[in-house]
């Protein structure tokens, strides 16, 4: 009798292993509640939606084309599209029937002049930022594409007025709930890294714009805003340029960690966008901060999802195969630190589950906050190889997690939490789902207060939408802030 147990395949690998479908316009069918009464306006979330193209994959997950998710939630119901971001680096890929560029994770196909000719290309994929008049697809090596608001139609590469062509706008910009001024950041790649910073107004017209040298080329996903203070982790991580150079190697392969190295923390004042104070501390990686603020002291206090390597590129690397095998458990720390020093004072791990994406509700950006909300893995998941299968909120004040577990074989992305139109004290979780037993993907929106009951409301979606990145909410009554 053969006894060997073969290993199964997580569910979710399905959903990537085709290029992702778009649908236009579709009425939302409720498969189980309601939509809320307070819940109007768009849900727009990013993700690759094709890891393929001819007979190539991917190198990595992060290479994939952008594809837009927009629910429209009004008083006559919710209606969906998905469309791809429309980039000239997509069109001429479209056309070609190939891959013609490389990325961060991918070498450009053909002769070795093709990594100086076509060494990489906008992929769009991985946020979004709603503005008044337009949204932005977000992707942290170049310039954002703007799209229609309403129809997803791609409108062009744009620059807020201030960016220089091609010039890089991060995925993880931050939108203060009170003035809605918008602060973001773009790493410039050159013999030592130049930190760019950005200021926006509402309406995302860029009003300020400074830049800091960094050490070699270091990798900066996200960063904070803290009450006065812009705050950036500088993980132990830089880029070795000589194989990149020589066309033998992507960005992802010539990331190297690099223990040697201190974590820098860098404090910037959010109005002059100058160094308030640089301090170090031990060498980590982090993709995401979840929020920041000023604490009764003075001291800034924030939290983030820390990796104590970088095997998270790695195992982000091996997604697209459709068999991960690299563990790499990121937890939810918090941070006390000076901003007068940039020294850490207190520095705890909060959460010990393997988790990503922290969110907090918009209108608590840079300001004191009680909840975060983010993706958790299963209990007794084996983190090699499987997604999130579950989302949950933190509550600093009590240290309890309440944990929505989407059920066996169903992975949800990360959480946003949406304040309710109506009642400004209640509020929404809502997520898109994949559903691994069916093949499909819905929609989900929890009671913030009731994440471990049933949905509220679960709407179908016409076609599967992969597990994606980042999302945001636009109200229906939006000003920009
Ligand atoms: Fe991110």
């Amino acid at each position: 009798m053969d006894l060997t147990c073969q290993a199964s395949i997580p569910t979710w690998t399905q959903a990537l292993a085709q290029p992702a479908s778009e649908f236009p316009y579709t009425p939302l069918t409720a498969l189980s509640g309601q939509i809320p009464a307070g819940l109007r306006g768009s849900l727009y979330r990013n993700g690759p939606g094709r890891l393929e193209r001819g007979s190539r994959r991917v190198g990595h997950w992060f290479d994939g084309d952008g594809a837009i998710l927009a629910v429209h939630f009004t008083d006559e119901g919710a209606t969906g599209l998905y469309r791809y971001v429309q980039t000239a680096g997509y069109q001429a890929e479209t056309a070609a029937g190939q891959y013609l560029y490389g990325n961060y994770g991918m070498t450009a196909p053909g002769p070795v002049w093709n990594q100086w000719l076509r060494p990489i290309k906008n992929a769009a994929n991985t946020s979004v930022l709603p503005l008044p008049d337009k949204l932005l697809a977000l992707w942290e090596g170049g310039n954002p594409h703007a799209l229609d608001l309403e129809d997803l139609a791609t409108l062009g590469e744009d620059r807020l007025t201030g960016l220089a062509e091609g010039e890089p706008y991060s995925a993880h910009y931050k939108r203060d709930p009170v003035t809605g001024e918008l602060f973001n950041f773009g790493v410039v790649p050159g013999r030592n890294a130049k930190l760019n910073l950005y200021k926006s107004d509402r309406s995302g017209k860029m009003v300020k714009k400074a830049s800091v040298l960094l050490k070699g080329i270091p990798l900066i996903h996200d960063f904070v805003l803290a009450g006065p203070y812009l705050v950036f982790f500088i993980p132990a991580v830089r880029l070795n340029p000589l194989p990149l150079l020589l066309g033998l190697s992507s960005y992802s392969d010539a990331m190297q960690w690099r223990p040697d190295k201190a974590t820098e923390i860098l404090v910037l004042d959010r109005e002059t966008l100058t160094v308030v104070s640089r301090g170090e501390t031990e060498p980590w990686f982090q993709w995401h901060f979840g929020n920041g603020c000023i604490d009764a002291r003075g001291c800034i206090l924030l939290d983030f999802v820390q990796y104590p390597d970088f095997q998270t590129n790695q195992f982000l690397k091996e997604v697209p195969t459709g068999q991960p095998q690299t563990a790499a458990p990121g937890t939810l720390w918090r941070v006390r630190l000076s901003p007068q020093t940039g020294q850490i004072q207190e520095l705890q791990e909060v959460l010990d589950r393997p988790c990503e994406f922290p969110v907090v509700d918009p209108q608590q950006v840079g300001q004191d906050w009680r909840y975060t909300y983010l993706s958790v893995h299963l209990p007794g998941a084996d983190i090699r190889q499987e997604l999130f299968g579950a989302i949950a909120r933190y509550d600093y004040q009590t240290g309890n997690l309440v944990t929505a577990e989407a059920g066996e074989n169903r992975y949800p992305m990360e959480p946003l939490y949406i304040p309710d139109a109506q009642t400004p004290e209640q509020g929404w979780v809502i997520t898109v789902v994949y559903d691994g037993n069916t093949n499909s993907s819905e929609v989900w929106i929890y009671d913030s207060d009731r994440l471990a009951d049933e949905p509220v409301c679960r709407l179908g979606l016409p076609s599967v939408v992969p597990f994606g990145f980042h999302g945001k909410w636009r109200p229906a009554l939006f000003n920009g802030t």
